[in-house]
Order: structure tokens, then C-alpha cells, then sequence
């Protein structure tokens, strides 16, 4: 009898259907507090701009016009618990510049290695969250997209589980293909909540692999239906280039794989961000990556497409600044790398255990975190200073542009 890989694939969509409501069913149970708050005082010592008088005032000032904001008991006295968005409300009511007033197009992040388990996802969903949850970026009101271009599916995992298990057809890999599909059409079905407001994500489904394997015939029967647009312009064209007034960021995450997915991704990208491991072997292949990057450029531009990347920045990830090993390859990175950000992605279990409930570091508060609660906060903090770091040097590099 030969094996019966039908059945074999209904038994692993209902285990990943059972995994996927546990963790729903947890969360219920433990009254699960994803994203953090903040006291009025904890609002002027964190934020920005943000003195005791004017929260005061801007809070009276939005009661009037009839916003409720969400209260707590610390011990007898009642005490303001304000979310991020809130926070976001008050700088907006005190009239302060958005990203959006200086900026008019989105700006295009892809956090790309061909170096597998890198944390290219975590990174990538994690600096995206970071953008929206980190108290020195909530001023700037930032309008986040994730594209999820990995078949596998890992950053729909962590930012909207329900996704790995449901079938999804506005994939990035299907709307690519699909050139009259108009903006309106896009943002109404190929884009979903994540437990981050302002941070949207565009599911990716496992049949994305099949579109790109066959990426180029279906390139040429576009061709034959008179579209022109180069083999790997179709991202830009077809997707990114309509939505890119209605977000400020968009990131992108593919698999490692030298494909058309990442191919298309390099061409839609302004900035592409290394994750660079310390570990010796993980050295070696990051460093070899660096070294084909030239061919890779080549090949998409001899295909008729043109590179925009404003800047490519390294980050050290899984990083334990202890290790000689690391702090070596720290050196090479820095010699090797136009620039390294300031920051890094620290080795942390905090980061893998997250994972088992479909969250990072930075949706989970300590009450509901099974296990160390230092070891989450000192994750959290490192991602909001890497996230920090980046937006401030991208901000620099687009003001060059200028
Ligand atoms: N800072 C960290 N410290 C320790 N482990 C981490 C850290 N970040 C991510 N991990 C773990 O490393 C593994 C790989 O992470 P991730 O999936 O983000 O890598 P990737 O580069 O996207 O992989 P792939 O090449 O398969 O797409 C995961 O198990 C993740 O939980
Ligand atoms: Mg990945």
C-alpha cells in the first residue's frame, strides 16, 4: 500500500486548526493583555513632547468631544490607562507633524539574508510592530504593512495565526500576476488587522510556491496580454506602487531562496537590512551572500528592471556580546558592511517562546509571559532600540535624498 498523502494532509490542516484555537482558547482563559498601556505619568516620562500639563489638557480636551479612555485601580485611586494609540490621539489634538506630512510615499524595508533561520521574520515582524509600539515613534503616527511573501507563512503566523489555517487568495505572489486588480481591490482583500492597530499584513499562502516556480511563463503570457512590466518589476508594479500612498512603511519577508519573490522584492525595496549572525558557519555563508549580491543586482537589471536601494544596513542578530566568536564577527560585519545599526537583536529565548503562543516579544506583557520576565523585557527593550535605530537612520538616508 503507497502512501496516502491526501489523508496525511487533512490530519496536518486540522492539527494546525487545533493549534491555532488553543492558543485562542489560553488567551481567553487568562484574560490575555496583548500590548502595554501606560499611566498618565508614564506617558510624560516616556514619550516625547508630552509634558504633564499638556496630557492633562489634551486629555480634558478629547473627553469634551466625547473619546473614552480606558482607566485601572492602582491600589484605591483610579489612574488613566492609556494605549499607544491614545497616545497617538493626544499628538494629534496637540497638532503634531505626522511621517505622513513629510513624507508622501511609503518607504519600502526588506529585511533579506539568503542564509536560512536568521531571524529574517522575527526581525522583520518585530521592527514593524516596533515602529507603532515604540514610545520615541508613536509621534510620527506610522502606518505599517507587512507583505508576507514566504510560502511558509511565518510572519502571517505571528501577526494573524487564523491565517495560516484559513485559505487566503490575495497573496502578494497572486496580486503580482493579477495587473487589473485596482487599489481599492487590494486594500479591501489583501490586507488583515494584526493585533497591532496601524499594523496591517498581507497573508501569505503556501500556493505562492507554485506562482513563483512558475513565475516565468506566467510572466509571458502577461506579455502576450500586452503588459510590459519586467519579470521582476511586478511587486513594484503591480502592488506595491498602488498602495504606497495609503502606508508610511512596508516590509517585506520571503524565504532564503534565491527566487522570484526575492528577486521582486530586492526591485521594490529602498532599503535592505542584513540580519547578520555572529555564530562562525553563520558568518562565513552572511559574508558569502554579501559577496553574490553583485550577480544577483545583474541579473535583475540585464531582466530590464532598476535597483532604488537607498541604503543596506547590517544588524547583529542572535548577538551575545560575551562570546569572542561574536564579537569578531562583529568586526568583520563592520568592515565588510556600508553601515551596521547601532543596535542589535540579542540571543534570547524570550524570542522562541513567544512564538508558542503566535506572539514576539513586544505583544505579550509580563503578567502572561510563562517564563522569565526579565529576559522579556530586556528582549522587548532591544527591539524597540533596534526598531528606534533603523527608522532614525533611514530617516537620515531619505534626507540625503532631499
Ligand atoms: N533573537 C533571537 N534569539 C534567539 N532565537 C531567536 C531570535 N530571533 C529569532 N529566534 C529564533 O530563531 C529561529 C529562526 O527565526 P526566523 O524564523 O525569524 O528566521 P528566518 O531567517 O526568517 O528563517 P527562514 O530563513 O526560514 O525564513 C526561530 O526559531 C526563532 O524563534
Ligand atoms: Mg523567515
Amino acid at each position: 500500500m503507497g502512501v496516502d498523502f491526501d489523508a496525511m494532509a487533512l490530519r496536518a490542516r486540522t492539527s494546525l486548526r487545533e493549534l491555532s484555537e488553543d492558543v485562542d482558547m489560553l488567551k481567553a482563559e487568562i484574560d490575555f493583555k496583548g500590548l502595554p498601556s501606560f499611566t498618565k505619568a508614564a506617558v510624560c516620562k516616556q514619550f516625547q513632547k508630552l509634558s504633564r500639563t499638556s496630557v492633562d489638557k489634551y486629555i480634558a480636551e478629547l473627553e469634551s468631544e466625547g473619546t473614552q479612555f480606558n482607566t485601572k485601580f492602582h491600589g484605591s485611586i483610579k489612574v488613566y490607562d492609556l494605549s499607544i494609540e491614545d497616545i497617538i490621539k493626544i499628538y494629534e489634538k496637540k497638532g503634531e507633524k505626522k511621517w505622513r506630512d513629510k513624507h508622501d510615499e511609503a518607504t519600502v524595508i526588506f529585511v533579506n539574508s539568503l542564509k536560512g533561520g536568521v531571524t529574517k521574520t522575527v526581525s522583520t515582524v518585530s521592527i514593524a510592530q516596533g515602529f507603532r509600539l515604540t514610545p520615541a515613534l508613536a509621534i510620527e503616527d506610522l502606518r505599517i504593512a507587512v507583505i508576507d511573501m514566504d510560502p511558509q507563512g511565518s510572519a502571517t503566523m505571528f501577526l494573524n495565526h487564523h491565517y495560516t489555517v484559513n485559505n487566503f487568495d490575495y497573496t502578494a505572489a497572486q496580486i503580482c500576476v493579477n495587473p487589473q486588480l485596482s487599489r481599492e481591490e487590494i486594500l479591501e482583500n489583501g490586507f488583515v488587522n494584526t493585533n497591532v492597530p496601524g499594523v496591517k499584513l498581507m497573508p501569505a499562502s503556501i500556493e505562492d510556491g507554485f506562482v513563483a516556480s512558475s513565475w516565468s511563463s506566467l510572466h509571458e503570457e502577461l506579455k502576450h496580454e500586452g503588459h510590459n512590466t519586467p519579470e521582476y518589476d511586478l511587486l513594484k508594479v503591480n502592488l506595491i506602487d498602488k498602495i504606497k500612498h495609503d502606508f508610511d512603511f512596508i516590509f517585506l519577508d520571503t524565504g532564503p531562496h534565491l527566487d522570484p519573490l526575492l528577486l521582486n522584492s530586492v526591485v521594490a525595496s529602498h532599503f535592505l537590512i542584513l540580519p547578520a549572525p555572529p555564530a562562525h558557519v553563520d558568518l562565513h555563508s552572511t559574508l558569502k551572500f554579501v559577496e553574490r549580491l553583485p550577480s544577483l543586482i545583474k541579473q535583475v537589471e540585464d531582466n530590464g528592471s532598476e535597483i532604488r536601494v537607498l541604503g543596506f544596513y547590517g544588524f547583529l542578530s542572535k548577538f551575545i556580546p560575551s562570546r569572542e566568536e561574536h564579537r569578531t564577527s562583529q568586526r568583520h560585519y563592520v568592515k565588510t558592511l556600508d553601515d551596521m545599526l547601532p543596535e542589535n537583536l540579542p540571543n534570547s529565548e524570550a524570542f522562541n517562546k513567544v512564538g508558542q503562543s503566535y506572539e514576539t516579544v513586544l505583544t505579550i506583557q509580563g503578567k502572561d509571559y510563562d517564563g522569565s520576565k526579565i529576559s522579556l523585557k530586556n528582549a522587548a527593550d532591544s527591539v524597540k532600540k533596534l526598531a528606534s535605530a533603523l527608522f532614525y537612520q533611514i530617516e537620515r538616508d531619505l534626507g540625503k535624498m532631499k
